[in-house]
């Protein structure tokens, strides 16, 4: 009799918790969801060949990107109020921290390297492994990261709401009272604006033959007879799709710790696969890949070449793929 009392009692228990489990994770999902209207448009040209040029903004919330800027810039954006957005994306330096792996509050480290923001509105989905559909989605998860600014949109939103210069800035805006929504909407306003158009590969594509030195144009070519396109095309040169590492041939040991894709979906066929990065800016982000592991950019090419084609790269081809990439660089507008 006891007995069966008490197993009641424990099955009754364990009933609650569960239910209490389940809540506590819905409320936590739903406190990382936010849904923001930004108005920003481009004015895209389309081109023959693989590669597109980046659009010139055609329309752009003036206000919310001046906001989004200091949000970005702001640390009180993480728990101790030592890190900001740009403590690791420096948006003049190549959008990234230049580090292997990212340092967060308290020194600690990541287990990825930051990508670039820089032009990270025109790819498909956000992070190495794209687990995050949109800008909106991506910029929730370093505020509540542990390892990046471990804090969450309730300490956020109190702490702008005892600074009167964000306070008046949101109210200038129409923004009564901060929410996770009005934060989110000025940070990718903001990331919006950080485009780099005008680099010589765009004015090639577009027509201007001299934009392109000889090299440049036989990299060019390198770059598209050796199949390099076939993973980094379009807008970004890369960003539109997901690729295995080390797809044809072995890749150096270091690149195989983290499984990528695999680690968001679970499914076999996802090991290794990662987004294929731009490759715009690419001299300014060292060091590369997902771990930040190599540190030359030559060495990036290399592996590339025969872990992704199965093919072994001269001394030539790889300066000539060097000096193409010079050409991928540009600039976001200074005020920026
Ligand atoms: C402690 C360093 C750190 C901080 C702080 C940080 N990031 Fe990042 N960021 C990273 C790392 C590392 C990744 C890649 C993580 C991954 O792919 O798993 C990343 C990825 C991104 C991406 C995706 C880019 C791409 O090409 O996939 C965007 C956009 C971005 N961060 C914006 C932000 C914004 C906005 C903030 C502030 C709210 C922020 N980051 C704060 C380190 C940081
Ligand atoms: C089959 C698809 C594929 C092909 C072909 C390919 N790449 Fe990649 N590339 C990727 C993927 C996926 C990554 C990211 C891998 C990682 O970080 O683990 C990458 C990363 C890179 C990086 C490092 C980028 C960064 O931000 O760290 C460089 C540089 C690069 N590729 C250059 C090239 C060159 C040059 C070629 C041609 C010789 C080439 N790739 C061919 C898929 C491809």
């Amino acid at each position: 009799m006891t007995h069966r009392y008490v197993y009641s009692v424990l099955t009754g228990l364990c009933a609650i918790f569960s239910i209490l489990i389940v809540y506590g994770f819905v409320q936590y999902e739903q406190a990382l969801t936010v849904t923001v209207h930004v108005d920003t448009e481009y004015e895209f040209v389309e081109v023959p060949g693989p590669i597109q040029p980046i659009p010139y903004i055609k329309q752009i919330d003036s206000g919310w990107q001046k906001l989004g800027k200091a949000l970005f810039h702001s640390t009180l954006l993480s728990k101790d109020n030592t890190i900001s957005c740009a403590s690791c994306h420096n948006v003049h330096q190549g959008g990234e921290d230049g580090f292997p792996i990212s340092i967060g509050i308290n020194g600690s480290l990541g287990d990825r390297n930051a990508p670039t923001v820089l032009n990270s509105v025109f790819s498909f989905r956000q992070f190495w492994d794209g687990r995050s559909a949109t800008l909106a989605e991506q910029a929730v998860g370093p505020i509540h990261n542990p390892v990046e600014m471990g804090t969450d949109f309730q300490q956020v939103i109190q702490k702008l709401n005892r600074s009167q210069e964000f306070v008046d800035a949101f109210t200038q805006l129409g923004v009564n009272e901060i929410t996770p929504d009005s934060v989110v909407r000025a940070i990718v306003t903001y990331e919006e604006s950080l485009i780099t158009p005008d680099a010589p590969i765009d004015l090639y594509v577009l027509g201007n033959q001299s934009a392109l030195t000889e090299q440049q144009k036989s990299g060019y070519e390198k770059f598209i007879g050796f199949g390099c396109v076939s993973c980094h095309q379009g807008v970004n040169i890369g960003g539109n799709l997901y690729q295995k590492i080390g797809r044809i041939n072995v890749v150096p040991e270091k690149l195989l710790a983290d499984k990528g894709r695999f680690n968001v979906t679970k499914n076999e066929n996802d090991e290794f696969v990662f987004k294929v990065p731009s490759l715009r800016n690419i001299h300014q982000t060292a060091p590369y890949f997902h771990n930040g592991s190599v540190e030359k950019l030559e060495d990036a090419i290399r592996i590339m070449a025969i872990g992704q084609l199965g093919i072994t790269l001269t001394d030539q081809d790889v300066a000539d793929i060097m000096a193409l990439f010079e050409a991928f660089s540009g600039q976001v507008a200074p005020e920026l």
